[in-house]
């Protein structure tokens, strides 16, 4: 099939090339030439794990091509999927300039019969908006009559492990109004989901609602076990016990229990506050959320608090070695990432900060450009040289299992403060290391 995608970021990027993997031509939109530039270039612009190989593949097949041309994009697919930034507003609630541009592009420029997908995660109700959008660019150009249809396709992927959660889906929602689109979404999704009933079809209301239900119920975990695990450092619990103890009851389950430094990326904080605001406007505030939100802000500052509690406010002469900059592991997004938070607060306090993350770094040095009293480091043990403590922020599986006489031997005062509970404290200790981690004793 003809596949159009707009917007060649974390997600358009992946879904883009998976679905050329599978045999359909697609074509990639973007409006940011030097995306374009670097993918015509054959590399890719963000770290995702396979992604590169799988591009690379494709694009030698000639089935996958990049552009910035909105004109040859639009006549290219049948489905044009919408796979732009939704950014929280000021107030918190999505913004949907990006999407409604994408969606008028199309208006303006279709001769034929489109399949309008929307990809991006955006408020109950924006399909009214997009088939709004499209209709009015029509009606400017005297084509009223013009059919088109608009779907919701939500997407479930994980940065770090986009490629296989979109080749081996959990399941594919689909929320659609006519047939002709729920034929072709099956076509397209079909070889994804081979010999599994993983489709669900249903309206685009509920499509859009599955999304941000799905990532608040997500995001709620995190804050109760974040929550869970302050009351067991005050009644003296270990909560890495009670995570075992609870998530090995079924209806619980193991998955998303661990307790850290809260929440980040470009999808919690933003989905949670936009639901919060969808509710809100719909007059029924939600308790819950506000909750999550808050128990998340105080959970980026635990580490801090840690070190406070064993150096005092004032943290001038003090060097930290942080190992790990990205959200979370595999990537390189540092959207909402927690250890910008940890790192402003260090530095607030006359501190000084060595970071080190395997391929985070530069994507850091971009957001947090001029941070006086911040410096990158090339690998773990340069992170910890001339420091005082050691701070683990990212759990990447390089951290696991460290060098910890070197980290007895290079750290002023042997302390990690971990903020992953990546090691066993009998074991760390046996080191002769200090260490504070999250809801343990
Ligand atoms: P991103 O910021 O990485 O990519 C968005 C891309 O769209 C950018 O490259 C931008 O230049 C481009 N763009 C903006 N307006 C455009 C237009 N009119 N025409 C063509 N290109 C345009 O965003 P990301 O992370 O891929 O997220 C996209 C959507 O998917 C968001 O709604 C997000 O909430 C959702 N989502 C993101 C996931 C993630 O892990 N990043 C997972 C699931 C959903």
């Amino acid at each position: 099939m003809k596949v159009t995608v707009i917007g060649t970021g974390y997600v358009g990027l992946v879904t883009g090339a998976c679905l050329s993997e599978m045999g359909n031509h697609v074509m990639c939109l973007d409006v940011d030439p030097a995306k374009i530039r670097i993918l015509n270039d054959g590399g890719i612009p963000i770290h995702e794990p396979g992604l590169l190989e799988v591009v690379r593949r494709n694009v030698a097949a000639g089935r996958l091509e990049f552009t910035t041309d909105i004109e040859k994009s639009v006549a290219h697919g049948t489905l044009q999927f919408i796979a732009v930034g939704t950014p929280p507003d000021e107030d918190g609630s999505a913004d949907l300039q990006y999407v409604t541009a994408a969606a008028r592009n199309i208006g303006r420029l279709m001769t034929d019969h489109k399949v309008i997908v929307d990809k991006s995660t955006v408020p109950v109700g924006t399909g009214d908006k997009v088939r709004a959008a499209v209709a009015d660019e029509l009606a400017k150009r005297g084509l009223s009559e013009m059919e088109f249809s608009v779907c919701s396709n939500p997407e479930f992927l994980k940065e770090g492990a986009a490629v296989a959660d979109f080749m081996r889906p959990d399941r594919i929602v689909v929320g659609a109004e006519d047939e002709r689109a729920i034929l072709l979404m099956k076509a397209l999704y079909q070889p994804f989901v081979r010999n599994r009933d993983r489709m669900i079809i249903t309206d685009i209301r509920s499509a859009e609602f599955i999304k941000y239900a799905a990532n608040c119920m997500l995001a709620t975990r995190i804050s109760f076990m974040n929550e869970l695990s302050r009351l067991a450092e005050k009644v003296g619990a270990d909560i890495e016990m009670v995570r075992v103890g609870i998530g090995s009851d079924p209806r619980i389950g193991t998955q998303f229990l661990y307790p850290g430094v809260g929440y980040g990326g470009s999808c919690f904080p933003k989905d949670v506050k936009a639901l919060a605001m969808i509710a809100a406007e719909n007059g029924m505030p939600s308790k819950m959320l506000t909750a999550v939100e808050e128990v998340n802000e105080e959970q980026k500052m635990v580490l801090v608090h840690k070190i406070v509690a064993r150096y005092g406010e004032d943290l001038s002469g003090k060097t930290f070695a942080m190992w790990g900059l990205a959200f979370k592991p595999n990537t390189d997004d540092m959207r909402e990432a927690p250890s910008r938070v940890i790192i402003k607060e260090l530095l607030a306090r006359g501190a000084k900060v060595q970071a080190y993350d395997p391929v985070a770094a530069t994507e850091a040095q971009r957001v947090m450009e001029g941070w006086a009293g911040l410096s990158y480091a090339e690998g773990q043990k340069q992170a910890l040289e001339g420091a005082d403590a050691l701070l683990i922020v990212t759990e990447w599986k390089e951290f696991r299992t460290p060098d910890f006489d070197g980290i007895a031997a290079s750290l002023r005062d042997r302390i990690v403060f971990d903020g992953r509970n990546l090691y066993e404290p009998e074991l760390i200790r046996s080191f002769g290391l200090e260490y504070l981690s999250i809801g343990r004793r």
